[in-house]
């Protein structure tokens, strides 16, 4: 049904007026699937400045012959580039998914499904151990064996009298206001530090750096009231940063935080009190862990209230050997696991043979311990939810005493965090 259509891969390098129109026709179609105005000019030369350093490969299909008075907009859009996730224990390159839109002219037709599975061979045939992308809606991707991996808290936070500390850090560091068009390098340091201590954090792609000087992507064009603030610690290095704006709503001054990125606990306990000594405001908004040391560094925890949890990374494995050897395990064991993948990648049976908080994992003909789908061990892998929940939800088959040995094994902290957003 899709041999109708032509699918290539964008040139990003090629600036001929011909392909200029190419990708301005792509571009048109991915604003188009996510509802935002049409690419400027602007849009489309930082946009590509971003996608070239990430070495991104953007694909599309194109109606053949052309579809009437839409000159070059292809019908679907898919995107990816390759960055490293902190599984916990190390770094694994993971493909990061984007840019996936189908024309409201052409869904239901199977492009997304075509698009989606020759993206996973291909990145299969590469070694590519897993696959992330981010979710527009809850019932797209467990069919190509995505699990909802990790959340974030939406939360709102009390910035009046009402927040208290019950201890100010007082570790000689400081926060400083810093001016966003020369903050970058410290930017990213700092995030390269947070990215090599946070387990579920996966590495930005480069339109962060417009995006944190001041450029709105979604709206193209400058955000002039975003301010920065950074936390340098007491040896002097920046271990922290909060990027926000002052809105007011209802009458009432709210600092809405776009992004808040920290290496250590007293940057983030700092930086917390920072943002609720801000004057004019007495609420803070922010996408939070969902498992915050606020809660706990607070007097009163109810100033901190989650409004809501939606999730956030999904996870597909598909080397199941390279990524279980990647997370950590609890105890001392040894488990089989039975991978079920309808689409074969990561289908098999596996010993995992952990001690000190690692794991050798091989395949076997041992018969399983325990059975799950490749969507569950996603779901599973990053530690966001532990074994009971998704035996008892029907996900996990094993007997009692495996699944005991098993959860005793595969759960355990930290709980993960990934504030990269694409
Ligand atoms: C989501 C979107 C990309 C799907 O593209 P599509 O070409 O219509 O999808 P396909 O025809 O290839 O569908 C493949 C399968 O996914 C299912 N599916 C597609 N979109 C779905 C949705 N929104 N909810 C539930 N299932 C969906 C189809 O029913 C089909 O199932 P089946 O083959 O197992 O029976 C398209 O609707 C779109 O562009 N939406 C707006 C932008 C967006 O949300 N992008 C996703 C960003 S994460």
């Amino acid at each position: 049904m899709t041999d109708d259509f032509s699918f290539a891969t964008l040139d990003l390098d090629d600036e001929s007026h011909e392909n200029t129109a190419r990708v301005n026709g792509w571009l048109d179609a991915v604003t188009r699937g996510f509802h935002q105005g049409h690419a400027t000019d602007e849009f489309r030369e930082k946009w590509l400045a971003a996608v070239r350093l990430d070495g991104a490969t953007s694909r599309g299909v194109w109606e053949s012959p052309e579809l009437p008075l839409s000159t070059e907009v292809p019908v679907a859009t898919f995107g990816h580039f390759v960055k490293t996730l902190n599984a916990g224990a190390a770094h694994l390159p993971a493909r990061m998914i984007t840019d996936v839109t189908v024309a409201p002219t052409h869904r239901r037709r199977g492009l997304m499904r075509r698009l989606m599975t020759e993206n996973l061979e291909d990145a299969a045939s590469t070694g590519i151990p897993v696959v992330v992308l981010t979710a527009s809606e809850g019932a797209i991707y467990q069919r190509f064996g995505f699990g909802p991996a990790t959340r974030e808290a939406q939360v709102r936070v009390d910035s009046t009298s009402r927040f208290q500390l019950r201890q100010v850090p007082d570790d000689g560091g400081r926060v400083a206001m810093v001016d966003a068009s020369v903050a970058w390098p410290t930017l990213s340091a700092v995030f390269e530090k947070h990215h090599l201590v946070t387990r579920g954090s996966l590495g930005r792609p480069t339109y962060y750096e417009a995006w944190l000087k001041g450029y709105d992507w979604q709206a193209q064009s400058e955000d002039r009231r975003q301010r920065i603030a950074v936390r340098f610690g007491p040896d002097g290095e920046a271990d922290g940063f909060v990027a926000y704006a002052q809105k007011r709503t209802e009458g009432t001054g709210e600092i809405e935080v776009r992004d808040m990125v920290t290496s250590s606990p007293a940057a983030h306990l700092a930086l917390w009190q920072f943002l609720a000594d801000i004057d004019l405001a007495d609420v803070v908004t922010v996408s939070a862990p969902v498992v915050d040391p606020l809660t706990h560094a607070l007097v009163d925890h109810r100033v901190r209230r989650v409004t809501a949890m939606p999730d956030h990374l999904w996870v597909r494995i598909l080397d199941v050997q390279a990524a279980l050897e990647a997370r950590p395990w609890f105890g001392t064991d040894r488990i089989v696991l039975r991978v079920v993948d309808g689409l074969g990648h990561a289908d098999g049976t596996f010993s995992i043979d952990a001690s000190d908080g690692r794991a050798a994992v091989t395949s076997t003909t041992d018969a399983p311990d325990v059975t799950l789908d490749v969507e569950t061990l996603g779901t599973l892998y990053l530690g966001d939810v532990t074994v009971d929940p998704l035996a008892k939800g029907g996900r996990i088959t094993a007997t009692g005493e495996a699944l005991r040995r098993f959860a005793a094994l595969a759960d355990g902290s930290p709980s993960p965090h990934c504030n990269t957003h694409f």
